[in-house]
C-alpha cells in the first residue's frame, strides 16, 4: 500500500510522475476535457487544524475527477473526544477510498497509515508538508526554472523546510536554508535528507546568515514565523526573526530573474514584505492553484498504484489456485 506521507519515500521519478500527470490534467481543464478518473470514490478529509487551500483543493479536485470528499473536523468526529486513531484508521477506510490528514505529530499519521486499508495522504503535520511542495515543484516546472535551481528558504525551521529538504535532496538541487539561531531545522530530518542527498548530488546548506543563503538565488521563498500549534509564541518570535523577512533589500542579492514562492498564508511586514509579495504575487497565486492540480495528478497517481497492487494479487491468486 502506497501512502503519501513525505516525499521521503518516493523516488525522484515517482515525484516528477505525479507532477507530470498534475500538469496534463491541469492542461486537460483548460480545453474542457475532464476525465472522471476517480468516478465514485471518497476521499475522507480529517483537518485536526485550520486550511483555506488544502481543503478547498481536495475537495474540488475530488469532485473534479468524479468523486466525493467529506470534510472532517476532528472537533466533529469521536476521534476528537478520544476515539482511538488505529479504529478511526479501520473504520474510515473500510468506507472510503483515499484518506487526507492534517494533523499535529508526525506518528499519528504514520500510525493511522499503518492501520489504514486506503492510501493516507498527509495534508501537513508538524514535521511536513509534502503536498505542498509537489505544487510548488510543478510551478518551477511551469515557469521552465528547474533546471540548476538554487533555491533559499529563510525563516522558521518548520515542516515546510523539511519538505523542501526533502525535495532538494531526491531531485538534486542546492537549498539554502537560513533560520535564526535555535529555530534551525530538525537535525535528524536533516541527517535524513543529508544521507539522501548523497546519492543524488544535492547540496543542503544550514546558516543563520540570509544575505549567504540568498546570494546567487534562483528561487526565495518563505513561510510564516508562527506555524499552527505554535500561537502562544508569536510575540516572542516576531522579535526573535527580526532582520529575517524577505524584502528587496534581500532580493537584489539574488539572481536577476530570481523567483519568489510562499505557500501561503502570508504575514505581510513579517516573514515578507508586502511590495516583495506583491510584485510576485502572479506566481505565488499560480502555486496556490495548483494544489489543485498536483493533488489531482497524487490521487490519480496513488488510485494507480492500488489497480497495479491489486491485479498482482489477483495473479498471484489465480497462479495458486490453479
Ligand atoms: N498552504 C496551505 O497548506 O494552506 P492552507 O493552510 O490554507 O491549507
Ligand atoms: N508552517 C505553516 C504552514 C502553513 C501552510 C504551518 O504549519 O502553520
Amino acid at each position: 500500500m502506497r501512502h503519501f506521507l513525505t516525499l521521503k519515500d518516493f523516488t525522484s521519478a515517482e515525484i516528477l510522475e505525479i507532477i507530470e500527470i498534475g500538469l496534463e490534467i491541469k492542461n486537460n481543464l483548460k480545453n474542457k476535457v475532464y476525465k472522471k478518473e476517480l468516478q465514485n470514490q471518497t476521499l475522507a478529509m480529517i483537518f485536526e487544524k485550520s486550511s483555506t487551500r488544502t481543503r478547498v483543493s481536495f475537495e474540488s479536485g475530488m469532485f473534479q475527477l468524479g468523486g466525493h470528499a467529506l470534510f472532517l473536523s476532528s472537533r466533529d468526529i469521536q476521534l476528537g473526544r478520544g476515539e482511538l486513531v488505529k479504529d478511526t484508521a479501520r473504520v474510515i477506510s473500510s468506507m472510503c477510498d483515499m484518506i487526507m490528514i492534517r494533523t499535529y505529530e508526525h506518528s499519528k499519521i504514520e500510525e493511522f497509515a499503518s492501520f489504514s486499508s486506503v492510501p493516507v495522504i498527509n495534508g501537513l503535520t508538524d514535521s511536513y508538508h509534502p503536498v505542498q511542495l509537489l505544487a510548488d515543484y510543478m510551478t518551477l516546472v511551469e515557469y521552465s526554472c528547474e533546471k540548476n535551481i538554487v533555491c533559499a528558504y529563510i525563516g522558521d525551521g518548520n515542516n515546510m523546510t523539511h519538505s523542501w529538504m526533502m525535495l532538494a535532496a531526491k531531485l538534486g538541487f542546492e537549498l539554502r536554508i537560513a533560520t535564526p539561531k535555535n529555530y534551525e531545522v530538525d537535525p535528524n530530518i536533516l541527517k535524513e535528507s543529508l544521507e539522501i542527498a548523497k546519492v543524488s548530488g544535492a547540496k543542503i546548506i544550514i546558516t543563520n546568515d540570509p544575505k549567504l543563503a540568498v546570494k546567487d538565488a534562483t528561487v526565495v521563498t518563505t513561510d510564516t514565523w508562527t506555524s499552527m500549534g505554535q500561537e502562544d509564541e508569536k510575540k516572542e518570535r516576531i522579535k526573535i526573526f527580526n532582520g529575517y523577512m524577505v524584502d528587496e533589500n534581500l532580493m537584489s542579492l539574488a539572481s536577476k530573474n530570481a523567483k519568489f514562492l510562499h505557500c501561503l498564508p502570508a504575514y505581510r511586514g513579517l516573514e515578507v514584505s508586502e511590495e516583495t509579495f506583491e510584485k510576485h504575487s502572479k506566481i505565488i497565486f499560480n502555486e496556490a492553484e495548483n494544489r489543485l492540480h498536483a493533488q489531482k495528478g497524487l490521487m490519480v497517481w496513488l488510485d494507480k498504484q492500488r489497480n497495479i497492487r491489486h491485479s498482482k494479487l489477483d495473479l498471484e491468486s489465480n497462479t495458486l489456485s490453479q
